[in-house]
């Protein structure tokens, strides 16, 4: 109920606030084709269709699996609860309209490694993988059950690309550097607080490069991922932020550095 209200007066300043809707008045040339080339690019693809359709079955199942909501986690040993798949894809799984987001990022900026944190049915992982069969993508998530659908779903898709793994983050996190030399697309989308989400950004950082692009999800959900957004993109590395209420998008090109820039942009 809080976290309603919050959204409400957030999303409210956040489109007073946000300009630059198709490229007008942009004067950085990134972000003019940025808008251009991957916001407002209304080409239809098939992978679109072939992720909604999965999407709409899993939406009819009814059956039930262990789940644990977000920051339970310190006590999440001690409980169990069950949740039917068709809510849980309903309530944690990417829009549509940001999942597309997903795969034109992922297109345009060619990622090798994408590693996401927060699997749940697949749906946004298999958005980034369709969107670059070239790259392989990992997602974690400690839901044994959702991690065994998504993997599934990847199967049905022919997404050879894509992989999820069972794990909590935090035991994740302390392996990344011996699994990976860098990340080129990070999808953050799990355990929605902030203390966490800083904490993950500053595990991964070491990983990122001149090219990384590093996506946020629910920057405004909660004044607690608010704050987390608003420390995380005011790090000196940091060479231009993206604020499209539900995403937040950071850049580390150098090229930016010296004119640190934060754009609103309505989406
Ligand atoms: C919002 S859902 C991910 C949705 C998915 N990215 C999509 O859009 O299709 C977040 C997922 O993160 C997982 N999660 C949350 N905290 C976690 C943690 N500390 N370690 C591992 N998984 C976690 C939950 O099990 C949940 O499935």
């Amino acid at each position: 109920m809080m976290e309603k209200l919050f959204q409400t007066t957030s999303y409210a300043e956040y489109w007073w606030k946000a300009s630059y809707k198709n490229g007008f008045g942009v004067h950085s040339p990134f972000l003019f084709r940025f808008i251009e080339d991957v916001l407002e690019d209304e080409r239809y693809f098939y992978a679109y269709q072939d992720v909604e359709t999965i999407r709409k079955d899993l939406l009819t199942w009814k059956q039930s699996i262990p789940f644990m909501e977000v920051g339970a986690l310190s006590h999440w040993a001690n409980q169990s609860s069950e949740r039917q798949i068709s809510d849980i894809t309903k309530y944690s799984s990417v829009s549509s309209k940001y999942g597309q987001l997903l795969f034109r990022l992922s297109n345009y900026f060619q990622p090798k490694t994408i590693v996401e944190f927060g699997t749940s049915v697949g749906i946004s992982s298999m958005y980034l993988a369709a969107g670059n069969p070239d790259a392989e993508l990992i997602s974690f998530d400690y839901n044994e059950s959702l991690v065994r659908i998504a993997n599934s779903n990847f199967v049905s898709l022919k997404l050879k690309n894509a992989h999820a793994e069972v794990g909590l983050f935090e035991e994740k996190l302390t392996k990344m550097a011996s699994r990976f030399d860098k990340i080129d697309f990070l999808m953050l989308d799990g355990n929605h607080r902030k203390e966490p989400t800083i904490l993950y950004y500053e595990f991964l950082k070491p990983l990122f490069d001149n090219n990384t692009v590093v996506v946020l999800d629910d920057i405004h959900w909660s004044q607690g991922m608010e704050e987390a957004w608003d420390f995380i993109r005011m790090q000196k590395e940091v060479s231009m932020s993206i604020d499209l209420f539900q995403f937040g998008i950071l850049f580390f090109r150098k090229e930016f550095l010296g004119n640190k820039q934060h754009f609103i942009v309505k989406f």
